[in-house]
């Protein structure tokens, strides 16, 4: 296990290319179980979690390769296994996103639970539910779902669940829906660009949907889909965490490949907060005023503010100037980062699923353990801007989502190592 090493300080500057949609490629990776014949992703990041979903899919009978500057090709040559292993899942819940594409193109899946993790409780009901609709059997054994249809049927779906809608049950649904017969209806889809990338991609192998992106998407069944030929979206939650890291050193960061369409909401809140945000060929810039204010946020589905930048920038509200509030609306109890903030001086009490944040002056440096993906750069921002040395222990979680992070930051002009954990 790895940990980081930060001294805080340096103002960022430069240039910084984002990567590709960590949260867009997997399931579109899964959607190619789905296709006869190979398909091309371009722009796939270098993540763990990629090379957990490559090996789910190999198990499944696909073979992967890769090919240079971060493309992979895929193709399944052999159907005979729809198991997806506790092991695996348990890795990465993604891998619950290989449901909808089994049973749809081999009538059978087999996927085991994926439980809890870090940020509480995650169910699937949603899913099982969109699938049932379909005309699936559902049932469960061993902790597995294993999920069965001689032939799925279009069908209108609600797929609202207590906190909105669901990215990753929209995402099964609609990889089911595509060789159902007749036409399919989802109201309540998750209207994440990620969602929309994923129905690109299947439009480009045939499919036949429409409204991706928006509340309802319709999906009109084919017979067969083919490979296709596709490249990621940016990844707009590492574009957003580069933000946080220009404004919270004071610096000024370029980005590329980042699209400020899919982003209005952080950028409005970032601009609320003080931080300039201008666009800047088929990117941006950033940079940051000396004076934080602070703010209230709450996240929500897309187009909301993302839950995924919650801790991020909760980090840079550690250092604004008065009171902000952060309520937690998708996730109530991601809020792990907390105790590991306050170890570095900030001022965050917990109410519910709000968290009020006092501005500090500044953040003292300390010994910080990573508990998820996005608590992690949130503890890895603090330890830019803070004064000494900040260690961030278990940054396995920060390799699963974002790619050579501590390589990008040092070409800002960070000051971050990467060392084995003792
Ligand atoms: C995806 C993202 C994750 C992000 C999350 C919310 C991927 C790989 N992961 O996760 O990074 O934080 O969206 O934007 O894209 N829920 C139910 N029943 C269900 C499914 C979900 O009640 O069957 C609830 C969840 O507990 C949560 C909310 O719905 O409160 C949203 O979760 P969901 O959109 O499903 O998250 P994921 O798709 O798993």
């Amino acid at each position: 296990m790895d940990k980081f090493i930060i001294k805080g300080g340096p103002r960022l500057k430069g240039s910084v290319d984002i990567s590709g949609s960590k949260n867009a490629v997997l399931p579109i990776m899964a959607a190619t179980l789905l296709a006869s014949g190979p398909s091309t992703i371009r722009r796939v990041p270098g993540l763990a979690d990629i090379s957990h979903m490559s090996q789910l899919l190999g198990e499944l009978g696909t073979s992967v390769s890769q090919g240079d500057s971060g493309m992979l090709r895929l193709e399944v040559t052999d159907e005979s296994h729809s198991h997806a292993r506790y092991d695996l899942v348990r890795k990465m819940r993604a891998s619950v996103c290989v449901l909808g594409p089994l049973l749809a193109k081999r009538g059978i899946a087999r996927v085991a639970m994926p439980g809890g993790c870090a940020i509480g409780s995650r169910p699937i009901d949603l899913h099982l539910r969109g699938l049932r609709a379909l005309g699936a059997k559902i049932e469960l054994e061993s902790g597995d779902v294993i999920a069965t249809a001689d032939k799925l049927k279009g069908a209108s779906i609600f797929l609202g669940g207590p906190f909105g809608s669901s990215v990753l049950g929209t995402a099964n649904v609609m990889m089911a829906a595509v060789m159902a017969e007749g036409t399919t209806v989802i109201e309540s889809a998750a209207c994440e660009p990620e969602v929309a990338d994923l129905a690109a991609h299947l439009n480009a192998m045939g499919a036949r949907i429409r409204g991706a992106g928006t509340p309802r998407v319709t999906v009109e069944g084919v017979k067969e889909l083919r490979g296709a030929d596709h490249e990621v979206i940016p990844d707009r939650i590492e574009a957003g965490t580069f933000m946080i890291a220009s404004a919270l050193t004071n610096g000024e960061v370029k980005l590329s490949h980042c699209r400020l369409d899919d982003m209005l909401a952080v950028v409005d809140k970032l601009r609320d907060i003080g931080v300039i945000v201008e666009r800047d060929d088929g990117g941006a810039v950033v940079a940051s005023a000396r004076r934080l204010e602070p703010t209230d946020v709450t996240t929500q589905p897309y187009p909301g503010f993302p839950t995924d930048l919650q801790a991020q920038l909760m980090t840079l509200l550690c250092l604004a100037d008065g009171n902000s509030a952060i309520t937690e609306k998708i996730f109530p109890d991601r809020f792990m980062h907390v105790a590991e903030l306050s170890r570095m001086g900030a001022n965050i009490r917990k109410e519910g699923p709000t968290a009020i944040v006092t501005g500090v002056k500044r953040l003292i440096g300390a010994p910080v353990m990573a508990s998820d993906l996005r608590a992690s750069a949130a503890l890895v921002l603090a330890g830019l801007v803070a004064r000494g040395e900040t260690t961030v222990n278990r940054v396995y979680h920060i390799d699963r989502g974002y790619e050579r992070i501590e390589e990008k930051l040092r070409a800002l002009g960070a000051d971050i190592e990467r060392a084995p954990e003792e």
